[in-house]
């Protein structure tokens, strides 16, 4: 314990409660710099990321580790400029498994602080696009059998909240759920019989939509130090962390192609 102490207030700073906030400046591939800000709750066993691009969009991370799920929430802004005129921002949630290596745990996320809140931050490792193709509706109202948090975060985007049919599959297995009754909460969208929203004309018909978002800087894993402990012992301990960046695509069912309008290129 004391080597830990110690150790983090080398490269971090150690906090003393169980919830903690950081908020970093991170510079992203276009050059602009965006204010991320990372929050860890331990009581929840969760982390929430949170940033807004320069086009007004809103992006929120919200991963629950007890239930092996991460949750992409998207506020997009409606542009003015296409003459629809609507006063709420459209909101998509992307719902996926969560994989061990794509996020440090809770836990060393409520300890990490930085020397230098006004640093411009890079990520080490960039590692690259990932693509979900999410076929599955979530009917929000029984989310709660995949993560009691779900409803709370994506109770804006009831008809915009999608899942993967493969990712659900693994995480009812993995938590020993039972699968009937976690499918009663999800509607398969039969995205392959749609056309791509860049290829349909007609604003008000259903289509295939894409969207595409990264996250510039995340702590996506830890580093490991050799030492001695107070009785002489040599032993290894969490020294800092290692940064990431991750670009992700989803490939998601759209009621109408008004509800995809980015997707033109
Ligand atoms: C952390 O999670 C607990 C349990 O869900 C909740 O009661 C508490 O309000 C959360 N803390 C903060 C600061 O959000």
């Amino acid at each position: 314990m004391t080597v830990f102490h110690v150790c983090l207030f080398i490269l971090l700073t150690l906090f003393d409660h169980s919830f903690g906030q950081l908020v970093v400046n991170v510079k992203n591939k276009g050059g602009d710099v965006e204010r991320e800000k990372i929050e860890a709750n331990t009581t929840s066993d969760s982390v929430r990321l949170e940033f807004m691009s320069k086009d007004g969009t809103l992006v929120t991370q919200f991963i629950d580790y007890k239930s092996n799920i991460q949750i992409f929430r998207i506020y997009v802004p409606w542009e003015e400029e296409r003459g629809i005129v609507q006063s709420k921002p459209q909101v998509l949630c992307f719902v996926t498994k969560f994989g061990k290596n794509e996020f440090i745990s809770a836990d060393a996320m409520s300890k990490l602080r930085q020397k230098n809140p006004t640093a411009v931050r890079t990520p080490e490792e960039d590692r690259g696009l990932e693509r979900h193709t999410l076929n599955l509706l979530v009917t929000l109202d029984k989310a709660s059998v995949l993560s009691p948090h779900l409803y709370n975060i994506c109770h804006d985007a009831v008809d915009s909240t999608y899942a993967k049919e493969t990712d659900i599959k693994l995480i009812t297995k993995a938590l020993n759920k039972d699968t009937e009754k976690v499918m009663t909460a999800l509607k398969n969208t039969e995205l392959e019989k749609h056309t791509r929203c860049k290829d349909t004309s007609d604003i008000a018909k259903p289509c295939f939509c894409q969207y595409h978002l990264c996250i510039e800087w995340y702590p996506c894993g830890l580093k490991y130090c050799r030492g001695k402990d107070s009785t002489g012992k040599v032993v290894n301990y969490r020294c800092g962390i290692k940064t990431c960046r991750r670009c992700l695509s989803f490939e998601h069912y759209a009621r109408q192609k008004m509800f995809c309008l980015w997707d033109d290129l």
